[in-house]
């Protein structure tokens, strides 16, 4: 089955009032069971990638939806100052990892095989990878979207076989953090062809694919309503949580 995913990335950012701030009333138990059971199914969809170090504080206040990581290390263990590791963030709570971030790859020269590693290391962990692929402003502007996508999947996902969950996060790099997004349809068809063209070169058996790019409370209803967008990856929007929360409802209608 697939993994329908509405996800808070926060970047190297805590939000504005702190991270009490960010939860809203709505989102807190009255901690008798059944509210809490009602709780835990309702927040099922919703993921949230804080910065590490505020996993905890996150995990404390807010008892449910889904904890991620932004990243996660190539290397199981060792000498790899600054990395942390698939085991630690386990450790932490978490149950899905972002990998191969468009910003990683920008800042931190991180390339498709380096992404494919901390793939596999997510499966053989039973964490579910986030995967982000995208292309340039030039590339789209050239139409070589599907190009480019097609070089990522395959490099990334070249004889992976799993029955495990993956979820493909589709950011055309343009449109992270510029108000710019392609059209509903066009997403909805590229996703489309993503599942196409991994179904062709590995086999897996839950693929979901979610939208990131200026993702907002105005825009996100629109790209919910489309049959193959399975969630969204949200950055500045999720930094705020009245709109992230709005954003989510807005999914759950839709789903
Ligand atoms: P914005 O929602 O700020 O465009 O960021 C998208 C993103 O990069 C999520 O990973």
């Amino acid at each position: 089955m697939s993994h329908p995913l509405v996800i808070a990335n926060w970047k190297m950012n805590i939000p504005s009032g702190g991270i009490s701030g960010w939860i809203q009333s709505e989102m807190v138990s009255k901690n008798e069971e059944e509210d809490f059971d009602n709780k835990s199914s309702h927040f099922k969809f919703m993921g949230i990638a804080p910065p590490i170090s505020h996993l905890t504080e996150l995990k404390n206040l807010f008892k449910f939806g889904l904890l991620g990581a932004q990243d996660i290390s190539r290397f199981n263990d060792g000498a790899k100052t600054g990395d942390i590791s698939a085991d630690m963030v386990i450790d932490k709570g978490c149950t899905f990892s972002i990998l191969g971030h468009s910003e990683r790859r920008e800042f931190y020269n991180e390339t498709n095989s380096h992404v494919s590693e901390k793939l596999r290391i997510c499966l053989e962990k039973n964490i579910v990878p986030v995967v982000c692929i995208g292309e340039s402003l030039e590339d789209y502007n050239a139409g070589k979207t599907l190009e480019v996508l097609d070089m990522q999947l395959k490099e990334i996902f070249a004889s992976i076989s799993t029955k495990k969950t993956v979820v493909i996060a589709y950011e055309p790099v343009w449109a992270i953090g510029s108000g710019k997004t392609p059209t509903v349809d066009e997403v909805n068809n590229i996703h489309q062809h993503i599942k196409d063209i991994v179904q062709s070169i590995a086999e897996i058996e839950a693929i979901s694919v979610i939208y990131g790019g200026s993702v907002n409370c105005e825009n996100a209803k629109s790209f919910f309503q489309q049959t193959n967008i399975d969630g969204a990856l949200i950055g500045g929007a999720s930094l705020n949580g009245k709109d992230f929360l709005d954003i989510y409802n807005d999914f759950l209608e839709t789903f």
